[in-house]
């Protein structure tokens, strides 16, 4: 199978910084990237005119919560009369009430509405996802939607990266009690399993603690399982310092982490991931240091975090645009950032994340004629195909 992405405006290639290459052409053999470059058309089975368009690798959201039951639309308007997240959580609500929400659903309903939500992504250019568990707390709820996620994987067209998520310390437990199970049985369950690639820990004031996060993602790390932090988003309890201190592959929101943590990320190679769509769905003032990052030359990657509490974004151009409209980040880093990083802060850069010779032919091409357009045109839907391993799985014409 052969296709020809013929004369689009701009490719970004996202080799040396975007590395835009201008009335240029992909060509693709067996779902892998041939050529790139001026490529003189032959008859070709398949050609996509992109003339007047702007190819892209397809995003990479390398931090979702994308599997759960029900909704929390109550909570949302609770938030915006006034009420803060932190006090809704401690009430029983936030994590918790999504906890309820996805033991009460079966494992056929969790599958039909992610894969719903799948589709969705691609519709706005996502071709690799990282899904996190976290919903289920207990050993079988835990299970329940790692093989949910197994599914998806198996089915869905999206590549899918499976994380298992400590995500907090259910009801009735005692924290010292509910680490032991995590360590003891949970982790050696998924590992045997083999139902996840990373495992990730909500290391905040919220959740646990520096020193309890430590213990879990050591003993994860035994197992083989890559690392992922959820790091510094309500309070500094220095879990970016965590990240680097455990060669985490990436530490993830980061809002009051500090400049001394963005240098200690930076010597230990952890990509620190940032997640513009929360700072906006819960009004956040607090915002990461993305003019240290870009000084100190260690580019962040983004994400949506998409999950029923913080952020019910699935769009990643969205997500450039508020990366770059509410913490003021370059264009071509929050590009960057949804594409090249994203795909190092799941350990895929050498499949996909570039428009490579050799790599994957994941693409995303928009319908506007420069890279600039991408963010700006924040209210409009401006992809026009998504391709996957050189198929097309979203498309329109107009
Ligand atoms: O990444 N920060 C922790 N967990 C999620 C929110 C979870 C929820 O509210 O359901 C996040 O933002
Ligand atoms: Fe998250």
């Amino acid at each position: 199978m052969t296709m020809l992405i013929r004369n689009a405006s701009e490719i970004l290639t996202m080799n040396a910084g975007l590395g835009v290459l201008k009335n240029a052409s992909v060509l693709i053999e067996n779902g892998k990237i041939k050529k790139v470059g001026e490529i003189k058309s032959d008859k070709r089975t398949n050609v996509i005119n992109a003339k007047g368009c702007v190819v892209c690798p397809g995003m990479v959201d390398s931090h979702t919560h994308l599997v759960y039951g029900g909704s929390r639309e109550d909570e949302f308007a609770l938030r915006v009369s006034g009420v803060k997240y932190e006090k809704i959580t401690k009430a029983g609500g936030g994590i918790a009430s999504t906890v309820r929400m996805t033991h009460q659903a079966t494992e056929d309903i969790l599958y039909r509405s992610a894969m719903k939500r799948l589709k969705n992504l691609a519709k706005h250019g996502t071709t690799t996802v990282e899904i996190k568990s976290g919903y289920g707390l207990s050993t079988v709820e835990e299970m329940k939607t790692l093989r949910v996620i197994k599914r998806l994987k198996k089915d869905s067209e999206l590549d899918i990266v499976p994380t298992y998520l400590v995500h907090n310390i259910p009801d009735q437990m005692r924290r010292r009690d509910y680490i032991d199970l995590v360590i003891e049985e949970i982790i050696p369950k998924v590992a045997r399993a083999k139902l996840a690639v990373f495992c990730d820990i909500f290391c905040d004031k919220l959740a646990f603690t520096r020193r309890e996060s430590e213990k879990v993602l050591s003993s994860a790390k035994k197992y083989g399982f890559g690392l992922k932090i959820h790091a510094d988003q309500f309070g500094d309890i220095h879990g970016a310092y965590l990240a680097a201190k455990l060669k985490c592959v990436s530490a993830d929101h980061l809002e009051y982490s500090t400049t001394g943590a963005v240098r200690a990320m930076k010597k230990a190679g952890v990509i620190p991931t940032l997640l513009p769509g929360v700072t906006l769905f819960l009004q956040f003032r607090k915002k990461p240091l993305v003019k240290t990052y870009r000084k100190l030359r260690c580019p962040p990657a983004l994400a949506s975090d998409y999950n029923p509490g913080s952020c019910m974004i699935y769009s990643m151009p969205k997500i450039v645009s508020l990366a770059c409209i509410i913490y003021g980040m370059h264009v071509e880093d929050a590009l960057l950032g949804a594409t090249k990083y994203g795909a190092k802060a799941l350990g895929l850069f050498n499949r996909i994340g570039s428009i490579t010779v050799g790599k994957q032919a994941d693409f995303v091409i928009f319908n506007i004629d420069n890279y600039k357009k991408i963010p700006y045109y924040f209210g409009e839907d401006v992809v026009r195909y998504t391709i996957k391993k050189g198929r097309i799985i979203y498309g329109k014409n107009s």
